[in-house]
């Protein structure tokens, strides 16, 4: 697999980003087919190569019986993304797939079973694992020259305003709007915090490097009349060490400064944006700044798919690996229980389990 020969399923938003992301990988890794029930944008997709030919297809079972594959990038709305898995992995393909993992646990657990049966390598694209600050953070955590973690802050919050606009960008040519199955629940698997709250829990996730053990949530939907669902939710997240994290996620308003995470800590706290890493050692009378990094989104799917290329083509273990994200899926999950039932609710060890809300009398202990 000197050459990883690649197929995107979903020929939308991400699968233009990830087809990008594949071409700077080159000549690790080519992209040879494309599939989505649009054709216009298979179409689309596919001239983005001009250097050569690549398949298109109506769907994921057409391209895996037709194209000769390696691997399959899945980027479809999230109610397929388990059939997508289950498919892929039974056919025997590494598989790339977008967040979330799925939308239950019971199809975690159907997916774990297909991945241990079939053995096939699967990474979840938790392309922010992958910005700078948060791996330079991640290395000064772990390094412990700020001692034990108190508190851990992860805020992913922008105000969207796709949803009034219904836009679908150009260079997807036809087809449906991408806030038209995010609007509904059942596509969607929830609102706004099983979607773009994905990413500041699973940040939360990696800056904790523990395993959560309680969480409470409260959400509203105070700006996207579109939704039927919560566009905002806070939640709070108790872990095995003791720390305490938070996390804050919005489709209704931008934060000032574009932070994304905080750490408090026994010697020092630090902070981070997409740009900016500051630590600051107790008694220092000003922050330190690391060096500023680059603005470049696009940056972070082009490592995630490189990160991927390391595990498939010299065995490096998987970042953000199958129970990396199921343990998002059971927090949010039992977030979304938390702030229906107004309780805190227990997480089990074993990620594909559900969350059980815990008893006023034993929360009061
Ligand atoms: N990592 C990120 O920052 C990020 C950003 C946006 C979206 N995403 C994720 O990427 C995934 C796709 O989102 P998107 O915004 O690209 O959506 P999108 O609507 O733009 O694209 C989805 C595509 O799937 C196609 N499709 C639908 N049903 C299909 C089927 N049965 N077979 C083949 N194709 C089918 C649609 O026609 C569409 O082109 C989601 O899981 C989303 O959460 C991640």
């Amino acid at each position: 697999m000197d050459r990883l020969k690649v197929g995107i399923v979903g020929s939308g938003w991400m699968g233009h980003v990830h087809s990008r992301a594949w071409r700077s990988n080159a000549p690790r890794a080519e992209v040879v087919a494309v599939a989505d029930v649009s054709p216009e944008r298979t179409r689309a997709l596919a001239s983005t190569f001009d250097d050569r030919e690549v398949a298109t297809y109506p769907d994921l079972a057409t391209m895996l019986a037709d194209a000769e594959l390696d691997a399959v990038d899945i980027c479809l709305p999230h109610h397929l993304h388990t059939d997508a898995i289950l498919t892929a992995a039974r056919a025997g393909k590494a598989i790339l797939c977008e967040k979330p993992l799925c939308t239950t646990l019971d199809d975690a657990v159907a997916i774990r079973a297909a991945l241990q049966e079939s053995g096939s390598t699967f990474m979840a694209a938790h392309n922010q694992l992958f910005q700078p600050s948060l791996i330079e953070a991640r290395r000064l955590l772990a390094s412990g020259a700020l001692g034990r973690t108190f508190i851990i802050r992860s805020i992913e919050a922008v105000q969207n305003r796709g949803f009034s606009t219904g836009h679908v960008p150009r260079e997807l040519g036809g087809g449906e709007s991408p806030w038209t199955w995010r609007a509904d629940p059942q596509r969607m698997g929830g609102g706004e915090v099983i979607d773009t709250g994905w990413h500041s829990t699973y940040r939360l996730l990696a800056l904790a490097d523990d395993r959560p053990v309680e969480v409470t949530a409260m959400m509203d939907r105070f700006a996207v009349k579109q939704l039927t669902t919560e566009d905002t939710g806070l939640l709070l997240v108790r872990f095995a060490s003791g720390a305490i994290g938070e996390i804050i996620t919005s489709w209704a308003f931008s934060p000032v400064g574009g932070w994304h995470f905080e750490v408090g800590a026994e010697h020092g706290s630090l902070a981070g944006g997409k740009t900016r890493l500051v630590h600051q050692l107790h008694g220092w009378p000003e922050p330190v700044e690391f060096t500023k990094f680059p603005d470049d989104l696009p940056q972070t799917f082009a490592s995630e798919i490189t990160h991927f290329l390391d595990v498939i083509q010299h065995g490096a273990a998987p970042q953000a690996s199958f129970d990396h994200a199921a343990r998002v899926l059971q927090l949010t999950l039992a977030a979304y229980t938390a702030a229906a039932e107004h309780c805190v609710v227990s997480l089990p060890e074993d990620p594909t389990q559900p969350g059980a809300p815990v008893a006023a009398a034993a929360m009061a202990r």
